[in-house]
């Protein structure tokens, strides 16, 4: 940790900036297993926002790690490092105006509390896309289960690597039980009651 910081305070606030916009800026962290539906879910939610009035924007795994986080691998250590990187991208990306989706699959309880950390104050939540092992590896939608299973990629969640089941959730959306329809139809009412301001 570097002592040697001040960061500055400037003069156009958060505060200010929030006041001006028709709708509170929100975090939604979706997370769960590859194959749950969390990247599909969070498209129609961002669709709807955007398509209502609201300014919402997805950052996802998969593209983070092809830029900001191309070092890291999916090791314990690098899977936090990823999480706390993104953590502070949605931060600031946050109190630049925005509604946040965030969707990794966050395997680790531990990496949860960092992010907890970070959001510490925000208008943030967290949302489990909760789907069984089985259900995904049936819809293997990129094909990585099958790798895995096969051994030619190493490390996967669900397979060689754990999945923590959270303990500590504001929605979980069941998607080996239910439809996308009502999933997607319960995220658009949970996220509607923490974007209109003054409900966050
Ligand atoms: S996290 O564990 O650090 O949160 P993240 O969400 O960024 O993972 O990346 C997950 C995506 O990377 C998956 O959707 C999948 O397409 C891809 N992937 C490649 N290798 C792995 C792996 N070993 N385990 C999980 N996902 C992997």
């Amino acid at each position: 940790m570097i002592s040697e910081l001040t960061p500055f305070d400037h003069k156009y606030t958060f505060q200010m900036r929030a006041e001006k916009l028709n709708f509170a800026p929100t975090i939604i962290w979706m997370y769960g297993m590859s194959g749950a539906g969390k990247s599909t879910l969070a498209s129609e939610l961002d669709y709807f926002l955007n398509t209502s009035g609201f300014n919402s924007s997805v950052l996802d795994g998969d593209t983070v790690r092809q830029g900001l986080c191309k070092d890291l691998s999916f090791s314990k250590k690098d899977r936090e490092e990823n999480i706390r990187r993104v953590g502070e991208l949605t931060k600031n990306m946050y109190l630049a105006g925005n509604i946040v989706i965030g969707t990794f699959i966050t395997p680790f309880e531990t990496t949860r509390e960092t992010l907890r950390e970070i959001f510490s104050g925000l208008n943030a939540y967290f949302v489990y896309v909760k789907c069984d092992l089985e259900e995904c590896e049936s819809r293997d939608p990129k094909g990585l289960y099958i790798k895995a299973r096969k051994g030619e990629i190493s490390n996967f969640t669900g397979i060689d690597s754990p999945f923590d089941e959270p303990e500590n959730v504001d929605l979980v959306l069941n998607t080996t039980t239910a439809t996308l329809k009502e999933s997607f139809e319960d995220l658009k009412k949970f996220t509607l009651n923490k974007v209109e301001k003054d409900k966050g």
